[in-house]
């Protein structure tokens, strides 16, 4: 009888043992979901006087759109226009945007993702524009079959958030959990913007 409830004891450990080594496999496997999957950080970004900022040289997106390709080992892609006229004074700039938008333009953008389709998951980040995307922006995902992919929009703003511009359902896309950050956090903390970077995308599986 003892040795029978002993013996049940021990196949339980060792079982108990197994069921443990399993998922704590598993969850290293978690982890690392998109461990073979092709990255992609795309990104529109302004230069010139900001809001918040003043002058800058390099775009508050475009400062996050490179710690994400750092951390997934993405490949980067910069949304530039074939005829850039942006302004880069802060309010001519608001003003030719919301004329571009009012238009619903479609700026021809410089250059191509080589081989696109290679890429899984593809990152779009972009400033927030009148609670909209740049119309570039509208031209890059007009350009390209998402069907079956990863999408993951991330923004950078001064106070509005994202303003439902995640929604990029009519790609056929999966769209994943984006970021919305403050350009200024982006621009003046790096310590912050790689933190909040960093947790998003362990959130993400990265
Ligand atoms: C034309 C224009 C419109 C903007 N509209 C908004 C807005 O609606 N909401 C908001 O929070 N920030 C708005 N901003 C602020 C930008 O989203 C913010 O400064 C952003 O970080 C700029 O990023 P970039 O340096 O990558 O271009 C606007 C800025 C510009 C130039």
């Amino acid at each position: 009888m003892n040795i029978k409830l002993i013996l049940i004891g021990l196949l339980i450990v060792v079982l108990g043992g197994f069921f443990l080594f399993k998922n704590n496999k598993g969850g290293k496997t978690m982890a690392g979901v998109n461990d073979n999957k092709k990255v992609l950080v795309a990104y529109f970004s302004c230069v010139g006087e900001q809001y918040s900022v003043g002058n800058i040289t390099e775009g508050n997106t475009a400062i996050i759109a490179k710690i994400i390709a750092n951390k997934t080992g993405g490949d980067l892609f910069e949304i530039k226009v074939k005829n850039d006229n942006y302004p880069r004074m802060y309010t001519e700039l608001t003003e030719y945007a919301k004329a571009e938008m009012n238009q619903n333009a479609r700026p021809e953008i410089v250059g191509k993702v080589d081989n696109f389709e290679q890429y899984d998951t593809i990152f779009i980040g972009f400033p927030i524009w009148w609670g909209d995307k740049p119309m570039p922006v509208y031209t890059f995902i007009d350009s390209y079959n998402f069907n079956g992919k990863n999408i993951v929009p991330f923004c950078t703003h001064e106070g509005s958030g994202f303003c439902g511009t995640q929604g990029m359902d009519k790609t056929g896309a999966k769209i994943l959990k984006g970021l919305a950050i403050y350009g200024h956090t982006a621009q003046n903390d790096r310590t912050e913007a790689d933190k909040k970077v960093s947790e998003w995308l362990k959130g993400l599986g990265f």
